[in-house]
């Protein structure tokens, strides 16, 4: 089993058996909830508030070795867990992690791709974000976000979107072509899907 931390409903750093006992998610999950969106969509991609860095690995995974990610999160000390799980599954493949907020303008390079898995629910400005994000993509780049299904939070997830939601949000933000692709059942809130867009 590659050494990853569960996505979201674990929070962060957790030993392997922990996480197969209380996580519905593997990386076998998180790699199918990224492929279609990822895979003939170019190398060089972020992961923007990728946390202990489960979908960071399943990105790296679908990448390969020619793969090149930024990954970003405020969070430094699960950025070092992220990084030796990286270093232990995939040594081959370029990882720059940035500590760094995802609100605030950041440094990045014309980007194929952008994840944002379970981290947009965090901000109660989230066109600000999006527009934010839709500037760091080449033209045709892709953005695949991954949410809760729901429009209701809590105070551990306080701005969900259901695809819904995000559908219409995307547009006002100028992203084109949403489309759905995977989901999961998941233990709060329902279930946690995948969404690709393009800039
Ligand atoms: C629930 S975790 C999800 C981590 C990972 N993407 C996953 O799905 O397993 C949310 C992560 O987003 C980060 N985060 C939230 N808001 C952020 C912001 N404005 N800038 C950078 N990181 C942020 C948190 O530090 C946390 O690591």
């Amino acid at each position: 089993m590659i050494g990853v931390m569960c996505s979201r409903d674990c929070g962060t750093s957790s030993a392997a058996a922990h996480v197969r006992q209380t996580c519905p998610m593997d990386h076998r999950d998180h790699v199918g909830l990224l492929r279609e969106g990822v895979l003939g969509g170019g190398k060089t991609w972020a992961d923007l508030g990728s946390g202990a860095g489960a979908f960071t690995l399943a990105l790296a995974d679908l990448l390969g070795p020619t793969g090149s990610i930024y990954s970003v999160d405020r969070d430094s000390r699960a950025l070092r867990v992220q990084g030796r799980a990286l270093r232990e599954s995939f040594p081959n493949v370029t990882v720059a992690p940035l500590v760094a907020d995802f609100t605030l303008p950041l440094e990045l390079p014309p980007l194929d791709g952008i994840v944002m898995a379970n981290s947009l629910h965090f901000e109660r400005d989230q066109l600000a974000v999006l527009r934010l994000v839709r500037g760091y993509l080449r033209p045709a780049g892709r953005l695949v976000l991954v949410e809760y299904d729901t429009d209701h939070g809590n105070p551990w997830v306080p701005f969900p979107l259901s695809y819904r939601s995000w559908a219409t949000l995307a547009a006002e933000v100028g992203f084109r072509d949403t489309q759905r692709l995977a989901s999961v059942p998941s233990r709060f809130l329902g279930s946690i899907y995948s969404a690709l867009s393009f800039c």
